[in-house]
């Protein structure tokens, strides 16, 4: 039940893979060991900070493991039942070493081994290494919380009222445009680079045309399936408009991209576009800044508290002796008001989370029939299942080499058609693979300046500047 294709290997020297497994993956580690070590160092209770500094070790071991290509070993036993399949796969893949191996199994060996060193320790267990960096990168991303909590309050609270009276057809026609608007930001909301977000503006939005900014943007959707996934649900609502529908989101990361994911929410919500969401969040701290149950529950706090969040000056502004600016009445207002209607929607059900432990093994999602049955007949109850960011798509995808311009469908597998399943994937390239390009696209990207050109690096899909939108209908009913 794994893809036929080669996977991206850190072996290979034009590959993501290589630059993250020699150069990435130490310098996550270093920051891991210095945020324990800086927990350490505040810890008054002697047997706590013995044992901080114990997992302190084991993650420099870790890291010189990695840095001097050792073999993986099998991962401790911190008794939860994946261990026993990674390590099942670490010995049929005869122990390799980390500068040969495939990317997606090795990085996620990477995160799963960090977790047992936690799980395994009597003091620390709760501790997420990377949860001071969540949190800042969400508090440096204000000015856009800010613009979009002003414009959810303004176009999407109450959209069925302001709807009201309007024709059928230019319902569709308005829903279809905010449905692409609030997509597009969840998209590019994944991107390292969030520019397009502070561009976007209300009037654009509110005249149903898009923005310049998402205009220039949408040329860099290089698959497009937003029509398609938008016309599932509008059927749907039309001929069940009192039924349930569902639409699941498998997260990705916490603070910014996790807002704009609950801006989505709420829009297909107040739309009727869905009558539940079903957030897939991860069981355990995750490349780096993917989202746990408590980053959410620290995103509401932060909205409920902003103006102690946005005004506590952070490390950075305390060393250089500057003040965070003071949020105004009306954005504070705004923000609140975020934070009722989204603990709302949760206390009513109507968001709800559903952890699983598949999410955080090491293979791909094409086991997800064998390894997972139950969450994949889970799956088949929603309308439509959105697949958030890059390492999903990996994982869709089976992290394999395939040639760009094969079928979305086949890359899938399993979870293509008639799987029963409806797969939107919201995907900033951030790796080597890619499907669903017309021929020769892939060769005129990498004919563009930093591109790769005949490297044989696949260099344009490494940065998040272009993205990927691919769906698949694979619903049975
Ligand atoms: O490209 C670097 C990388 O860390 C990949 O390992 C991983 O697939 C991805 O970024 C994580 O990005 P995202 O949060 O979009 O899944
Ligand atoms: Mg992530």
């Amino acid at each position: 039940y794994d893809a036929d294709v080669p996977q991206s290997n850190t072996a290979d020297p034009t590959s993501f893979a290589s630059i993250s497994a020699r150069e990435r993956w130490p310098i996550i580690l270093t920051g891991a060991i210095d945020d324990v070590h800086k927990a350490v160092s505040n810890e008054e209770n002697p047997e706590r900070a013995s044992e901080g500094k114990k997992i302190v070790q084991n993650l420099a071991t870790l890291k010189h493991e990695l840095q001097h290509n050792r073999q993986l070993t099998p991962l401790i036993d911190d008794g939860s039942p994946d261990i026993a399949s990674y390590n099942i796969e670490l010995s049929q893949r005869n122990n390799p070493s980390w500068f040969s191996i495939p990317w997606l199994y090795a990085e996620c060996y990477l995160y799963r081994r960090i977790a047992t060193l936690f799980a395994t320790s009597t003091h620390w267990t709760r501790h997420d290494v990377f949860a001071k960096q969540k949190l800042s990168t969400f508090r440096s991303s204000r000015p856009a919380v800010l613009e979009l909590a002003t414009r959810y309050d303004e176009l999407i609270a109450g959209l069925q009222a302001k709807m009201q009276g309007v024709s059928e057809a230019g319902k569709r026609a308005a829903e279809e445009v905010l449905f692409r608007e609030m997509c597009e930001i969840c998209l590019w909301g994944n991107a390292t680079d969030l520019s397009l977000l502070t561009n976007l503006s209300y009037d654009d939005i509110q005249a149903l045309q898009g923005a310049e900014s998402r205009k220039k943007n949408e040329s860099k959707i290089l698959a497009n399936d937003f029509p398609a996934a938008f016309d599932v649900l509008w059927r749907a609502q039309i001929s069940n408009p009192k039924g349930d529908r569902r639409v699941d989101i498998v997260l990705d990361n916490a603070g910014f991209e996790l807002f704009v994911d609950l801006v989505l929410a709420g829009y297909l919500l107040e739309s009727g576009l869905a009558t539940q969401i079903v957030l897939h969040p991860k069981n355990i701290p995750w490349f780096v800044s993917d989202v746990v149950p408590k980053d959410f529950s620290e995103l509401l706090t932060a909205l409920v508290n902003a103006k102690q969040f946005y005004e506590t000056p952070s490390a950075d502004e305390e060393a250089s002796n500057t003040n965070p600016t003071a949020l105004s009445a009306d954005e504070e207002k705004s923000l609140k008001s975020l934070f009722e209607h989204w603990s709302t929607l949760y206390a009513e059900g109507k968001i709800i989370m559903r952890a699983n432990p598949f999410w955080t093994e090491g293979g791909s999602f094409w086991r997800m029939p064998k390894t997972a049955p139950e969450l994949f007949e889970d799956l088949k109850e929603s309308e439509l299942v959105i697949f958030k960011g890059d390492l999903n798509y990996r994982k869709l995808t089976a992290d394999g080499m395939w040639d760009p311009a094969t079928a979305f469908s086949k890359a899938i597998g399993p979870l293509g058609p008639e799987s029963g399943l409806r797969v939107l994937t919201l995907r900033t390239c951030k790796a080597d693979v890619v499907v669903g390009l017309p021929a020769g696209k892939d060769e005129e990207l990498r004919a563009m300046e930093g591109g790769g050109g005949d490297s044989g690096a696949r260099k344009w899909a490494w940065s998040g500047k272009w993205a990927v939108v691919s769906f698949c209908d694979g619903a049975l009913r």
